[in-house]
């Protein structure tokens, strides 16, 4: 029997899709019936403000353990053509809180039709025309994965799917993103104006990595956002990595970091530096220390990879001296934060850390968050207000603590 070559098929089958000159419609202040794609549809604090407002509901929610049909009749496909167990799990586990049905594919690069040369337009017919799907989270290893996904439902389905991209390549992870933010956000105490002199650290592997890219498109649209509000805000990201991943190593890198750096008018906003390793000025100087394994998937050399992945390990003796750095300036102990997976990038003994936050953070924050927003990409918003109000109401979480407040007043 003949053998076909499936790459020469995949090749012939991308030709057929440009996404050239296609992004999906910023979200301007309205999720509703739109996409998720790139932290870069996000375009104001306000925005931001309106899904940790439901996200706080939705934590509630959890958190009390109820029930809810927000969603009921609705299905949610989660197709991810790369490994994933937080977000994959925190998908399916926010669609079925919901009240969703939920078809779910792991491996899709081996066990779905993209095995088969299917091309990602197509994929999403299928899920369409099979399911019904109102909602589909994708993860693909290409970068302009998602963006094919978004343009063929805009073009087949318009505004009755959604697509939310839970991964594309090395481009962008936006789900991610807001989760790490309403960590940050949280971690210095809920306020905006909290973020005013914040600096991150990002470290690890900054050129291959797609949730330090999407956090940091955010974070500059956060600066430029304060600002507009008339803060004088000056967050400023560190980025360090050895030669190997550093992201201005690579021309799309440049590009990103020249688009953090200004405004889209050309005035300035945050600072973004480069460093090859950590020293006692940048851990004094960091608020958010977020680390990421160097990704092996990418690398081509064993040897670059094998020389990047030993290049440097949070310790538990290093955390220490960074946070008594930290102490002697006056500051709050670090924050640890990580995408993960961890492979040994960071000690375990750092783990029960106050500062690390990847474990009990981040992670409940990735259901709250994707639970907000596909209500709010699914719900109208009105109906959204209201179900959001009675649930407030019945949460037996706040009638617990107004009765304890009350108790309380009685002996004061
Ligand atoms: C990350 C990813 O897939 O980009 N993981 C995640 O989604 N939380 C980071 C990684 O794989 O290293």
């Amino acid at each position: 029997m003949a053998s076909v070559n499936i790459d020469a098929q995949v090749a012939a089958a991308k030709l057929e899709v440009s996404t050239e000159g296609y992004f999906p419609a910023p979200i301007k202040g309205e999720f509703y019936q739109k996409h998720l794609i790139s932290a870069e549809q996000l375009t104001s604090l306000g925005e931001l403000d309106e899904l940790f407002k439901v996200a706080a509901v939705m934590e509630d929610i959890v958190k009390g353990h109820r029930r809810v049909n927000l969603l009921a009749g609705q299905t949610a496909v989660v197709n991810f053509a790369q490994p994933s167990s937080r977000t994959f799990a925190s998908h399916v586990s926010a669609a079925l809180n919901l009240g969703m049905k939920v078809v779910a594919m792991q491996g899709a690069d081996a066990m779905s039709s993209f095995a088969k040369g299917e091309g990602i337009d197509d994929a999403l017919v299928a899920f369409y025309q099979t399911t019904g799907c109102s909602v589909l989270v994708q993860r693909h290893p290409e970068d302009n994965s998602a963006l094919i996904a978004a343009e063929a439902a805009d073009k087949y389905y318009s505004e009755k799917l959604s697509v939310i991209n839970g991964g594309s390549g090395k481009a962008e992870h936006p789900t991610q993103a807001l989760l790490d933010l309403r960590t940050i956000h949280k971690f210095l105490g809920g306020q905006w104006e909290n973020l005013q002199d914040f600096e991150l650290t990002c470290s690890g592997d900054p050129k291959n990595s797609r949730t330090i890219k999407s956090l940091c498109s955010l974070l500059a649209m956060v600066n430029r956002s304060l600002r507009e509000r008339g803060v004088e805000a000056n967050i400023k990201i560190n980025l360090v990595a050895p030669k190997e991943t550093r992201l201005s190593s690579t021309e799309e890198g440049r590009t990103l970091i020249d688009s953090w750096k200004s405004s889209p008018d050309g005035s300035p906003n945050l600072v973004v530096n480069e460093y090859a390793e950590f020293d006692d000025d940048l851990f004094t100087q960091t608020d958010v220390l977020y680390h990421t394994r160097v990704q092996s998937e990418w690398f081509e050399d064993q040897d670059e990879f094998d020389s990047a992945s030993s290049s440097f390990r949070l310790t538990r003796e290093l955390m220490d001296r960074a946070n008594a750095l930290r102490e002697q300036a006056g500051k709050k102990y670090i924050g640890v934060m990580h995408p993960l997976p961890r492979i040994n990038e960071i000690e375990r003994a750092v783990d029960g850390l106050p500062g690390s936050l990847y474990h009990n953070s981040q992670m409940p924050e990735g259901l709250y968050v994707r639970m907000a927003l596909i209500a709010l990409l699914r719900v109208p918003p009105g109906e959204l207000r209201f179900w959001m109000r009675r649930m407030e109401l019945t949460s037996p979480l706040k009638k617990l603590k107004d009765s304890l407040l009350r108790s309380a007043g009685r002996f004061l």
